[in-house]
This record gives C-alpha cells, structure tokens and sequence, in this order.
C-alpha cells in the first residue's frame, strides 16, 4: 500500500457542507501505513455532526482504492479548535507569535523541583490531544529540553526569507522545540550576564519560526530574578503555571513565584500550581502512594495562594529514566496512574483555560 494512494482515495471524500475534499481541507494527518493497516487522524476544526458519515465515507473509499485486499483501517478521529486570534497590540519584533493562541510560562521558585519535566510531558500531552504544540526551553543557563527529547545534536536551520533571519525549531514527538542548547556544545554550561541572557532569551521566543500553534509554553529558569520579570512583562503571556514540590519548604518559593505574576505592572494570571513528586509510587505496584514529602501539601499551598490545583504528578523511576533517555513519559499510551498524570494536567490546563 503506498500513501500516495491513500491521498488520493481521501481526496475523494467531499465534506458535504463545505464541498470540498478533506486534504484540501487540511483535514488528514498522519498518515502511516504498517503491516495490514492504514492508519490516519481525522481532523475537525469543530465539533460536527457529520463526523462519523465522514469517517465512514474515508473507509469506503480507501477500499475502493483496494478491492479485494485484506487490511485494517484504523482512524483516529479529534477535534481541533482553531482558537488562534490574531494577536492585536503586538510590537514591532513580535510578529514570530502572531498566531500563536496561548503563550504560557512555567515557572518555579528554585531549581529541581521539576519544571522542566513538567514542561516538556505536558508539551507532548497537549499534542497528544490534538493540538499544535512548542515548546521553547528559556533556561539560559541549564537548557535541558535537547537532552530530554533526545535532539542534543540537532543544528537547527535559519530562514532568511523573509528578509529576517528566524530560526526553524526541531520537530519532535508532534512539538516544536526550541532551546539555546541547540546553539552551544553540549554539557558545556552557559555563562552569560543579565541583559545578555534577556536578550538571548527573547531570540528563543521571537525569533523562531513557530507558525500557527495553539500553545507555546516556556520553560523559565528557575527563580524570580530581573531576566523573568524582564521576560514576563514583555512576552504577550496568556498566564503562568507554577511548579512545586509539596514540602513545607517549597511555600515560600511557591510565594515567590505567585508575587512574581501578580506584581503590578506584570499582573498575568496564573493558571495553577502543579505538584511534582506529590507521592513516591514504585515500579512493581503502580496502586501504591508513600507521602514521603507529606500529604496535601500541593492542595495547601494552592489554597493559601488561590490558585487552582492543576496537576499532581507522583515520583516514578521512570518519569526520571525517560528524562535521561529523552523519551518523554507522556509518550506511555498505558492507563496506569503514573502514566495519566500528565494527560490530567494537559486536560485540567484545557478546562482552566476555557
Ligand atoms: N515526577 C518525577 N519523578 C521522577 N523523577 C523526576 C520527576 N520530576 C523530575 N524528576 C527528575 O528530577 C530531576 C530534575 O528535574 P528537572 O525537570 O530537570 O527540574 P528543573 O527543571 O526544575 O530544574 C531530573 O533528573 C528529572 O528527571
Ligand atoms: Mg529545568
């Protein structure tokens, strides 16, 4: 079986309401062929009633393509909003996020607790519901997004056509990154003095080719210095998510992000607090829950600041491994508790959104 074909059976299907064909209708994605079974996504750019004489018209016409052969055709069918608005009121130099829906910044008080795991899973399971998706790794000074997606040599190109050098991210697991790592050798850590860093940082955002996306999430460094509060006033951001570990502890660094936002001239809401590492669940017995770091602590904190509690995703040898491997947990298609935290975070972030 060859995709060409495929294509071409798809071109058949006419969307009786917009009479016209679903590729032309940039309604199929994906399209791969295995071993006796097509495989494809049926695109929606809304909820419609047609969807599933539409799918069935897709079979019939792939098996007109082939009569008589024996094969499976495996549709997925999704819903993709197309919520991107123009952005109004950009500056001059923002024209990179023009149709980009959401701008969102994870943010945490201090390092380690998690930000960048959190940022990168909940990029990958956003994408796996169906929408576009970047990612740009804002942390100058210990970018980890290339080791974690396992793009560390990847060189990223450079358009000029446009008469304006813009950076084309790599593509990834169904994401756009971007990362000053992909700009400097790796495991060799960044030195670089305030204004550089901003204006580096800025680069990463403005001055990559992101195209149309429905969210761009930027994974901050950690803390709340003059780079973010540079950063957070000058990027059009649609709100921050804030990442903690539940200990006692971590409420004055989960204070300080929260004061971060909501400084007046800065004033951006913030979507949520999501609790990294809530409990320890081993391996071997995926049911289990041991609070070693205390119980509720996310729940308490996300009480005292008024923010919603977006996500608890536990502490699992292999959310760590995948990080080394660059092979995000997100990726797990199983229906274990591990495995869904970060689907439930992607889907809580929807509904905060809404
Ligand atoms: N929920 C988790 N379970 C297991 N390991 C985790 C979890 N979250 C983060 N880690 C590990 O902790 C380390 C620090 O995480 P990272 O995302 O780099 O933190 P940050 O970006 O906040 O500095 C990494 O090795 C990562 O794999
Ligand atoms: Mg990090």
């Amino acid at each position: 079986m060859e995709k060409s074909r495929i294509e071409a059976a798809l071109a058949r299907v006419i969307h009786p309401v917009k009479e016209r064909d679903l590729i032309s209708l940039e309604m199929i994605e994906d399209i791969k062929i295995e071993e006796g079974r097509v495989r494809f996504k049926l695109v929606f750019p809304s909820p419609d009633a047609l969807a599933s004489s539409i799918k069935k018209s897709c079979e019939e016409e792939i098996r007109n393509e082939y009569p008589g052969e024996d094969f499976k055709i495996s549709i997925m069918e999704l819903v993709r909003e197309r919520k991107i608005q123009k952005r109004i009121n950009l500056e001059l130099g923002q024209e990179a996020i023009a149709n980009v829906g959401h701008i969102i910044a994870i943010a945490s008080g201090k390092g380690g607790v998690g930000k960048s795991t959190v940022a990168v899973n909940l990029a990958v399971a956003l994408a796996r519901e169906g929408y576009r998706v970047g990612l740009t790794d804002a942390d100058v000074y210990g970018p980890s997004v290339p080791k974690m997606t396992d793009s560390e040599y990847e060189k990223p190109l450079v358009d000029d056509s446009s008469g304006k050098d813009m950076i084309i991210p790599i593509e990834k697991y169904g994401v756009k990154w971007m990362s000053i790592g992909y700009f400097s050798p790796p495991a060799q850590p960044l030195i670089w003095r305030g204004p550089m860093a901003s204006n580096a940082l800025k680069q990463m955002i403005l001055q990559v080719q992101w195209g149309e996306l429905d969210f761009l999430l930027i994974d901050l460094p950690p803390g709340t210095g003059d780079i973010h509060i540079s950063l957070v006033h000058d990027i059009p951001l649609s709100g921050a998510i804030i990442v903690s570990t539940p200990q006692a502890v971590a409420l004055a660094d989960v204070e300080k992000g929260v004061n971060m936002f909501r400084q007046k001239d800065i004033n951006k809401p913030i979507l949520g607090l999501v609790e990294n590492m809530a409990w320890f669940t081993p391996e071997e017995l995926p049911e289990n829950k041991y609070y070693i770091f205390g119980k509720e602590g996310g729940k308490r904190m996300a009480l005292k600041f008024d923010i919603p509690l977006l996500g608890q995703i536990p502490l699992v040898q292999s959310i760590r491994e995948s990080g080394d491997a660059g092979e995000p947990f997100a990726l797990i298609d199983e229906n274990r508790p591990d495995t869904i935290a970060f689907r439930k975070l992607a889907q809580n972030l929807l509904k905060e959104l809404e």
